[in-house]
């Protein structure tokens, strides 16, 4: 039986990512680069270190290089492996189409054209000195893009179409110029002393060159420009042969800051107005997020017009509470720690990440510091898979609150509701744990659960009326299939400190007044 195409809807006014007409929400994975070019690799390596973390989505890269080694000839062999253990392990796959740029660079591209740098000429520094990627204005070789793309896309509409195992497509993979503000080949060189295009003029109110409309901003916007009009040509071409959700992802604007140090013209908040009016057939723009600060991404990231989609995250111990803060404050349709495989692997024989490549790729190492992940990043996933049905009937209203500590000076927060007032207090930060976080349900006025991690909870009444709060009853309990079951009865001491250690727990508490 043919089944609806994955597609965003809106649900309760949120964008939502369906899958087989039903809201989905990707508790996901993406796996390391070059995972997925070897099937045997990913039966050895990949696909049993992803049980029991509660995942339902692997975000995968698809080459290429490998795709069509000979011009004209495709080989979806790795495609059709990726889709068939996928389906044995119950997951849903977002695919990276790791195309003519990943990392702003041009190493996926296939070998006849990485021998034919005159037909598919590369971007140029000031200095003339080349760079390893495809310049933007190379029609030629984005049409090749767009048509193996196009093939890809083909491909999956006749062997998925009627399963939804992919559900949502990433177009390349963290675009723009490394080590330029903009390309000064010869064709960019001449479109950008030219005016600029009418679109921009009339979108921005500005006239004259680039220059002299965007001033010290010219370069980035130019590339931006051209970089969305690309994308857009390759995400149209593949939504022609099956159109289900595609959005790009972005390497953040961050330290040191400037156009090129990070990949100029590449999807950064700030050039975002450019990007929606030359790439409409993106859903989105997901942040890939390995800063310190990665709530605050978030809060950047998610916006009317621009769902929170994150294809890749930090994968310490804290994604657990990011995780929460994704869906709880943001409506995230994805959430995945990148380098999902390392989670449950042997950490002994496994050789931390050199920082020197991850100095190269701009990367807190902190970031990839997974000791203890596994543990809770499960439970978070797992949290979540219980929790589904509340959280999809509470979620955007103001009956349901999320908490994360943000930053270090955050000491807690304070919650009024229609009857009661909650106070959360954080723990202080602890290695290897996450950090404090939850998710608060005002289930009736007097009536709440509350999910968290490292926190405490205490409830007050409201202010004038003379009266304190106190307990008619706290329970611990889980959800289990969506319904609560409830554990420990916890009226006596332990009413007095109702707090969450590292594992995620659910307090049920009624509440009166005396
Ligand atoms: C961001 C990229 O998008 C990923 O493919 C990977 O290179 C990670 N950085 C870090 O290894």
């Amino acid at each position: 039986m043919k089944k609806e195409l994955p597609e965003i809807r809106e649900l309760n006014g949120i964008p939502t990512l369906y899958v087989d007409g039903k809201p989905f929400f990707a508790l996901g994975g993406e796996l390391h680069n070059s995972s997925v070019s070897s099937n045997d690799y990913m039966d050895k390596n990949v696909w049993p270190n992803l049980l029991g973390l509660n995942m339902n989505t692997v975000v995968a890269p698809v080459y290429w290089e490998m795709l069509e080694k000979e011009e004209g000839v495709f080989d979806f062999s790795i495609v059709e492996h990726l889709l068939k253990r996928a389906r044995e392990y119950d997951m849903h796959v977002v695919i990276l189409w790791f195309g003519l740029w990943k990392n702003s660079e041009s190493n996926y591209i296939p070998g006849w054209m990485k021998r034919d740098r005159e037909r598919y000429y590369v971007v140029r520094k000031d200095t003339g000195e080349p760079l390893n990627i495809i310049s933007a204005l190379c029609e030629e070789a984005v049409e090749k893009d767009a048509y193996a793309f196009s093939q890809l896309m083909k491909y999956l509409r006749e062997e998925d179409g009627d399963e939804s195992t992919v559900i949502a497509m990433q177009i390349e993979n963290e675009i723009g110029i490394l080590g330029s503000a903009r390309d000064y080949g010869k064709r960019a060189n001449e479109l950008f002393e030219a005016a600029v295009p009418a679109d921009m003029a009339q979108r921005f109110n500005v006239s004259g060159t680039w220059k002299e409309a965007f001033g010290a901003d010219a370069e980035e916007y130019f590339m931006a420009y051209h970089y969305a009009s690309a994308i857009e040509k390759i995400t149209a071409a593949g939504r022609e042969e099956y159109p289900i959700p595609c959005y790009a992802n972005v390497w953040l604007r961050q330290f040191p800051w400037y156009a090129g140090s990070y990949p100029s013209g590449g999807p950064v908040r700030e050039v975002h107005d450019i990007w929606k009016l030359k790439a409409p057939s993106l859903f989105t723009i997901g942040p890939d997020i390995y800063v310190a600060y990665a709530p605050f991404v978030m809060d950047e990231y998610h916006y009317e017009g621009n769902p929170l989609f994150i294809p890749e995250i930090r994968k310490d111990a804290s994604s657990a509470s990011y995780c929460l803060y994704a869906f709880g404050q943001h409506n995230a349709l994805c959430f995945s720690p990148f380098g999902i495989e390392d989670l449950k692997a042997d950490k002994e024989s496994m050789p931390g990440p050199d920082p020197s490549v991850l100095a190269e790729l701009n990367i807190d190492p902190a970031a990839f510091d997974t000791t203890g992940t596994d543990i809770y990043l499960s439970q978070a996933y797992g949290f979540m898979n219980d929790i589904m049905p509340l959280y999809l009937q509470y979620r955007g209203t103001d009956h349901f609150k999320c908490y994360l500590k943000k930053a270090e000076t955050e000491r807690g927060e304070y919650f009024r509701f229609e009857k009661f007032d909650l106070l959360v207090s954080y723990f202080r930060p602890q290695p290897h744990k996450p950090a404090p976080a939850g998710f608060i349900f005002e289930l009736a006025p007097d009536r709440f659960l509350i999910c968290g991690m490292m926190s405490r909870i205490k409830f007050f009444a409201k202010e004038g009326g003379g009266k304190k709060a106190g307990f008619i009853n706290i329970e611990e309990g889980s959800f289990v299939n969506g319904q609560w079951t409830p554990g420990r009865i916890m009226n006596g001491d332990e009413r007095m400190d109702v707090s969450f250690g590292g594992d995620i727990r659910c307090f049920m508490a009624e509440l009166g007044e005396y």
